[in-house]
């Protein structure tokens, strides 16, 4: 199977991109990201490093319609979309980095990919679509209405449902994920669970948004990666399939579990104001993907934190990296995609 996988040099993409290689020593992968801020310029040269000659990297836009031409001089098979904005604080502070990536970019893929005969397309989304349970709700299902409440989501939202419509319309091969949050090594330090490594592994405080009674999902990524290739190889087209290993867990108690393996003392702890429209709690049912696909996850929330904070600590000099001042210098001169915003500089 010759893939394109976007925004492959990305967090979970790039475990994709590894994933995959491994698993199907036949494939071809051809990696396309426009190199934002979330990229880490590692991923690109270790990823380069590891594909050998069955990898192919462009750094090209999801919505530079050129991306035909790749799909066409790869004679790609199927196209598996990652690439995204993906952080809500950012989507809070500039929304239309949002839109124009994942809303815009996702149409263009959508149509390139029909275009090039019709090629199997799985959009990566997220639970956030759903918008916040209640203390009591039972957990959404793929038939919970979307309901998003910040940019972000709001912008995920609207890219699912023109993968939906351009299936509908066109019987395009479309199949969408929605899956919890993620955790692991090679995360951007920006989100929750390595923004609380790095920083007590620099005895800075972990900033709590609220009261810290808000409930998350947790996943590890390789778990979210299988579940992937599941759907990939073996969904219905047209459908969607949430992926969660239902792990709910307070962010309180996610952080003073990662603390205490840490060995760093709770008076960390720093509360701080609020997230605007702060989602209160996810929790995803996953019995479709797991009845209909055989997937389940491998990891538990216990054996995963062990292997990502252990990551976080052998592999310093990774993160170091990006918490710099000048990364962002760094990036701004050689890496903005046309027309993208650059991030903040991270204190
Ligand atoms: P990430 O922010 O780590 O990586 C995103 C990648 O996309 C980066 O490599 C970036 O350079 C690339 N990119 C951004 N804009 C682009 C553009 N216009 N053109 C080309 N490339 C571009 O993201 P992640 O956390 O790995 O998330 C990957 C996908 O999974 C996203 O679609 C996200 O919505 C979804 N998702 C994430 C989580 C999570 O917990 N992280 C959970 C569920 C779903
Ligand atoms: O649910 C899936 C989503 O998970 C993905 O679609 C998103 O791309 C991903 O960023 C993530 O969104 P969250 O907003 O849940 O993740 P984040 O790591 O930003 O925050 C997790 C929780 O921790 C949330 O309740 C906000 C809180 N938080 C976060 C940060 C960064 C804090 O209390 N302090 C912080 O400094």
């Amino acid at each position: 199977m010759k893939v394109l996988i976007t925004g492959g040099a990305g967090f979970i993409g790039s475990h994709f991109v590894e994933f995959f290689l491994r698993e199907y020593p036949e494939s071809t992968v051809v990696n396309l990201d426009g190199l934002t801020y979330a990229a880490h310029p590692d991923t690109v040269s270790r990823l380069g490093h590891l594909g050998g000659s069955r990898y192919h990297f462009y750094k090209m836009d999801i919505g530079d319609p050129q991306v035909a031409q790749v799909l066409k001089s790869h004679q790609i098979d199927a196209v598996i979309n990652f690439a995204a904005e993906t952080h809500v604080d950012r989507s809070i502070l500039d929304p239309q980095a949002f839109v124009r990536t994942n809303i815009l970019g996702t149409q263009n893929l959508l149509q390139v990919a029909r275009k090039a005969g019709n090629l199997r397309f799985v959009h990566v989304s997220t639970d956030e679509v759903y918008g916040s349970l209640e203390p009591q709700d039972p957990t959404f299902t793929e038939q919970t209405s979307l309901s998003p409440n910040s940019p972000y989501a709001a912008s995920k939202a609207g890219a699912d449902l023109l993968a939906l419509a351009s299936h509908r319309t066109y019987q395009q091969d479309i199949l969408i994920t929605r899956c919890t949050n993620n955790y692991g090594p090679y995360q951007f330090p920006e989100k929750l669970l390595p923004l609380i490594i790095a920083n007590a592994l620099e005895d800075k405080s972990i900033p709590v948004y609220g009261d810290g009674k808000q409930v998350r999902d947790w996943i590890y990524v390789e778990d979210h990666c299988r579940g992937i290739d599941a759907v990939l190889r073996k969904g219905k087209s047209g459908e969607v399939y949430n992926i969660s290993s239902s792990a709910e867990v307070l962010n309180l108690e996610m952080i003073k579990k990662t603390l205490g393996l840490l060995k760093k003392p709770e008076s960390l702890i720093t509360f701080v104001g609020d997230r605007p429209a702060h989602d209160r709690r996810y929790g995803l049912n996953p019995e479709k993907i797991k009845k209909e696909l055989g997937w389940k996850p491998k990891y538990s929330l216990e054996q995963g934190l062990q292997l990502t904070v252990e990551w976080y600590q052998q592999n310093r000099s990774w993160w170091e990296k990006v918490r710099d001042k000048e990364y962002f210098k760094y990036y701004q001169a050689n890496y903005q995609p046309k027309g993208s915003k650059t991030g903040e500089v991270m204190s």
